[in-house]
């Protein structure tokens, strides 16, 4: 057993909507304008009662449902976010607590929105040396309590929500290959200042801040790049890609990463329209809609790929 495969997904959404409409009435943007430049038309909106770890326990729920196991059967819980409940304990503790896993390990990723790639990438580590058979892995976010509402270059592109992924120990791959990067000298194109006052400069202030232009080249160049490393590594044509699964922040790069991949857009999974960008959750959300509504079969060669603040970014090559 020396491979991880995928054995069941599950999302979730909450249920307050907020389409761009709703936008043009406190900001001065237009519904044109947010389609035209991100391809977004709505977000979701965590309710007051929601968090992080809440989102992602019925996120859990729906992919242990699909696969078919108990919360008993999971050895290790890894969520990926940047909007935890607590600073400690991690969200993935109180999901164990939630699920009534029993004392499996359990910790949090920050790696922005490719928190999600980051995290299953660590988790196909454990399940490849042996030290755990079954693995939970989440993005949940609750990103847009983190905006700042009068700031419409960023307000208008994110939402909130959660999606999991179940994997386990199989025979044949299941997970190819994964690729992480991260340049860190990219910090101030996309970040939120501390919480805390006392660590913040007068002039800063707690909220999601991004320079969206020069993000969006970087994305662009790094993601291309991206497709180059894991074709090249597993040796296999563009052609043999089924699906790309890509993070959802912005149709224009969306479709870029395609582009490069030779891939029709009724090749690729696109949920930003309806989801905006939900961060770490937005992957696994996107591999959930694919999966469900039956576009994604068994056997198929999925790319997943994400970037994010860190700068951060990464892929992997799965066989569903
Ligand atoms: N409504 C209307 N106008 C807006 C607006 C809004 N919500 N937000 C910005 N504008 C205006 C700007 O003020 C600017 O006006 P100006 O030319 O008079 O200064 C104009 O629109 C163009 O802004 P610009 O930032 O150049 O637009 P863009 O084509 O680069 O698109 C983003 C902006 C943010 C959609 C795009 O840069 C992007 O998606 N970047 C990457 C984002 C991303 O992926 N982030 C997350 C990574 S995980």
């Amino acid at each position: 057993m020396n491979y991880s495969k995928i054995v069941g997904t599950g999302g979730y959404l909450p249920e307050k909507i907020l389409t761009n409409a709703d936008l043009e009435k406190i900001i001065d943007t237009t519904d044109e304008w947010i389609r035209e430049r991100s391809g977004i038309a709505q977000r979701h909106i965590a309710a007051d009662h929601e968090t992080s770890s809440s989102m992602a326990e019925q996120a859990a729920l729906r992919a242990l449902a699909a696969a078919n196991l108990k919360p008993t059967d999971i050895d290790l819980i890894i969520v990926g976010t940047v909007t935890p409940d607590k600073v400690f304990p991690s969200t993935a503790c109180l999901l164990q607590e939630r699920l009534g896993t029993g004392k499996c390990i359990a910790f949090d990723v920050n790696a922005v929105c490719s928190g999600f790639i980051y995290a299953f990438s660590i988790a196909d580590q454990f399940i490849r040396t042996g030290a755990v058979k079954t693995a939970l892995v989440i993005g949940s976010e609750t990103l847009t309590r983190m905006l700042n509402w009068n700031d419409r270059s960023t307000c208008v592109l994110f939402g909130d929500g959660a999606g999991a992924v179940i994997m386990q120990a199989a025979n044949e791959p299941g997970v190819y290959s994964t690729h992480l990067h991260a340049d860190g000298r990219y910090k101030d194109l996309l970040h939120v200042p501390s919480l805390l006052a006392m660590q913040r400069t007068p002039d800063e202030e707690p909220f999601l801040q991004m320079e969206g232009r020069e993000v969006f080249k970087i994305a662009v160049t790094e993601l291309g790049n991206l497709v180059d490393e894991t074709l090249a590594k597993n040796n296999i044509p563009q052609s043999a890609i089924d699906w790309l699964i890509p993070h959802q922040a912005n149709k224009r790069i969306i479709m870029a990463t395609a582009k490069k991949l030779g891939l029709a857009e009724e090749r690729v999974i696109i949920t930003v329209a309806e989801h905006a960008n939900t961060s770490a959750a937005s992957v696994p959300l996107a591999l959930d809609a694919g999966i469900k509504d039956g576009r994604i079969k068994q056997g198929d060669l999925l790319l997943l790929e994400a970037f994010g603040g860190g700068l951060t970014w990464g892929s992997a090559l799965v066989r569903y």
